[in-house]
Parts: structure tokens; sequence; C-alpha cells
């Protein structure tokens, strides 16, 4: 699969070293080629294997062990090392580091330190090759009733189609979120066990405790009870994401209207904002008020494709063109009105790809999912083309002439 980071471990101590494996094995971005019990041997290894990155414990004999770095460093120059020690004595730090080691992490582990280093190193080299944490998609709304879940629920749907992806869907309307309606499951678990045991769950029980439905989506629902909600802190939610991005490819994250700080913590970890509208004016206000709002957050305007749902609805509504000029930017992609097979989908709790694979709903929101995580050159170019204009028309300017 395209962006996985292969990797070779090193550790004589059979205990740390199968710790190390666990966590790599639950990550879905990342091959582990090899594991190796002695330093002597881990040159050859990566001779061999050539893997993208190196993971190194020290513990077991730190002189040897940092000889084993630099010789590896000098040799093979594609494979990013990263070591760990469970000692943080600074020398020794120092002296990792000018052997070529590239990420130095303290032992015991912390699963999103290791998750970090391996897309800092994989991100920038040695290998050259970009090697992707999960994408999250947050599917937001400019109103209650947009359509934000139905088109969620079934983007994630579409995207599990593709035997290459791994998609988890995180209902983040925590008070009223029906995304579990949606897939008819009654999930085990949810958004607020997750947070609550984040630091005592690895990457294996983290899938364990999510809903598996027939389409290959996997459920993390939002809690049961209205009261649990506010003891879900933005930095426990910032863990369960970035544990979540180690094991799927795609998160599609279905937030509140609210736009509370769960929701902009998950809007800021996104890759991809979509931001659900009809074409009427309440809406239209609201995408505006939205947009100015995120062009005060660094980085967050440019993520944003809107789109507009139920598009045909009537003839009182608003002109794509219109719309466009009104809020000073494209509509990425465009989503018919098909009230008669969405509902019955919502109702019987059967996504759109089971129940209607034909119909023209389904189909334009698996196009969707191919626009936004197809190819990385097509998204560069869809967010290219659809560039944040400054609209120079007041919000109620389409009410006037054409
Ligand atoms: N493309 C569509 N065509 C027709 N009806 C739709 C469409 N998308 C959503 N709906 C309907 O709109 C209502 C609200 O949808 P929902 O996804 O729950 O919105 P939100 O999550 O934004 O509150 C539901 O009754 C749903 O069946
Ligand atoms: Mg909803």
């Amino acid at each position: 699969m395209s962006g996985t980071t292969r990797i070779a471990v090193c550790d004589p101590n059979e205990g740390s070293r199968e710790v190390l494996k666990k966590y790599l094995l639950g990550m879905d971005n990342v091959w582990l080629e090899a594991d190796c019990s002695r330093y002597e041997f881990f040159t050859d290894i990566v001779t061999q294997t050539t893997p993208d990155v190196g993971i190194i414990n020290l513990d077991a004999d730190p002189e040897t062990a940092l000889k084993m770095v630099e010789s590896v460093n000098g040799s093979h120059s594609g494979c990013a090392l990263v070591v760990i020690s469970s000692s943080s004595d600074g020398q020794l730090i120092l002296r990792a580091v000018r052997a070529g080691a590239r990420e130095f992490l303290n032992w015991p582990l912390q699963i999103e330190d290791l998750i970090g280093a391996l897309d800092r190193v994989s991100a920038t080299g040695n290998s050259g090759k970009k090697a992707k944490s999960g994408s999250v998609i947050a599917v937001a709304g400019a109103s209650g009733g947009v359509g934000s879940t139905s088109v969620g629920v079934n983007l994630a749907c579409a995207l599990a189609q593709d035997p290459d992806k791994s998609v988890v869907l995180v209902d983040l309307d925590v008070s009223l979120g029906d995304a579990d309606v949606f897939l008819d499951t009654i999930p085990e678990y949810t958004l607020l066990d997750v947070a609550q045991n984040i630091s005592r769950l690895d990457l294996s029980l983290l899938r364990k405790s999510l809903t598996k439905h027939e389409t290959g989506v996997y459920l993390l629902p939002r809690p049961v009870q209205l009261e649990d909600v506010e003891t879900i802190t933005q930095d426990n939610f910032n863990r369960v994401l970035s544990l979540l991005k180690a094991s799927f490819s795609h998160l599609i994250i279905d937030l509140s209207k609210s736009y509370n700080k769960l929701d902009m913590t998950a809007i800021k970890a996104a890759s991809h904002v979509v931001l659900l509208t009809q074409l009427d004016l309440p809406c239209l206000r609201n995408v505006v008020r939205l947009m100015m709002s995120f062009e005060n957050q660094d980085g967050v305007a440019d993520k944003v494709k809107i789109v507009v749902n139920r598009s045909g609805l009537d003839k009182s509504q608003i002109g794509l063109k219109k719309a466009e000029e009104t809020i000073g930017r494209q509509i990425f992609w465009q989503i018919p009105n098909n009230y008669g097979v969405v509902s019955e989908s919502r109702n019987n709790g059967v996504p759109l790809i089971n129940m209607a694979p034909k119909s023209n709903i389904t189909q334009t929101i698996a196009e969707l999912a191919l626009a936004i995580c197809g190819d990385s050159a097509s998204v560069e170019g869809d967010s290219a083309k659809a560039a944040p204009e400054k609209s120079k028309k007041s919000l109620f300017s389409f009410l006037g002439k054409n």
C-alpha cells in the first residue's frame, strides 16, 4: 500500500522489543519489515531489508548500540534512525544525535510520542518518501439538518469500499449525534469510554472498542448520557485522534453544529473540512460567518470545501453562481436532493451504498469521496481550484439582479 513506512526494529531485550512490535503492528500505515535481537546483526538486516526507518533501543548496551547507529547511518543514508532509551541523560541524547539518530524517545514509550516521531521522520526523509498517518475529514454543517450526518456516514461507507483504505467514523455531535442509528448499530463503547481510558489503550484495544459495520466502517459513537459529555477534555480527544490516525487511513468526523472546543479541535486536526450548506439564505449567511471565523485561525479556511446538499430541492433555491458570489468561494461539490432514498436509508439504518448503490446521490457521494481522497494530486488540484477569494459583494447581493 502506498504511503506505508517500512520499519526494522533492534532491541536485545525481548520484553521491550515485544511492546514496541505490538505498537507498530497496530499502526495502519506501518509495515514491520524485520525485528532483530542483536546489535551486531542490525547493519546486515538493514542492508537486506532496506527499511525506511530503523528503531533501536539503546538500553541493553548503549556503547555498542551507538556504534551501530553510527555505522548504519553512514552506510544506509535512506534509513531514518529513531533511538529509544530509558535514560534521558543529555550526553547520551547528544551522542545519539551525533551518531545519526533523527529522533530520541524515552522508555517507557508513549504511543503518541512514537507516532509523532514516525510522522516527523517519514515526512522529511531520509528516504524522501512521505508516509501519511490517517487523513482526517471533518464534516461540518452551516445549519441544523443540513445533512452532515447523512453525508458523513455515507462518505465513510463510500471510502471503505476501497480495500486499501481503513475508515473510522467518529460521532462528535456529542449531545444529539445519531451516526449509530444511520448504521443500525448498538455500540458497546462510546467516545467517552475511549477518551477516559486513552492512556491505557493501545492500538489493538482501541480497535476492539470500536464497532465494525458490514461496510467495513468502524464507528466511535457519541456518549450515551448527556451529562457525560462535559467530561471529554480537548487533551483526551486529541490523544484519541492521534491514536485513530495511527490506526486508520481515514477518519471521518461528524461535527456538532455548536462549533465547541471539541469541534474546533477536530477542525484543526483535519486535512479537509467539508462544510455542508443548502442553497438558502440562512445557510449561506452562516457559511459567510463561519468562514470569517475560520479565516482568523491558522490554515483552517484553506482546508474548507463547501459542499451544497439537497441541490435541486425546489425552484426557490438560490442559484449556484449567486451563492458562490455571496460566499466569495467556489462550491466544491453538489449533492442532489433525494429525500425518498435518504430518509429510507436513514430510517432503516442501511447506508446508501447497500440500499441504493445505483442512485444518483450514492454515486455523487462516491465521487465526492474520490475527489477528496482519491489521489493526492487531484486533491491538491481541487483545493487550488477552490482557493478562497475574498468576496467583494455584500451578503445579500444575490437578492439583487443577476
Ligand atoms: N441529499 C439529500 N436529499 C434529501 N434529503 C436529505 C439529503 N441529505 C439529508 N437529507 C435529509 O435531511 C434531514 C437531516 O439530515 P441529517 O443528515 O440528519 O442532518 P444533520 O446531521 O446536518 O443534522 C434528514 O431527514 C435527511 O433524510
Ligand atoms: Mg447530524
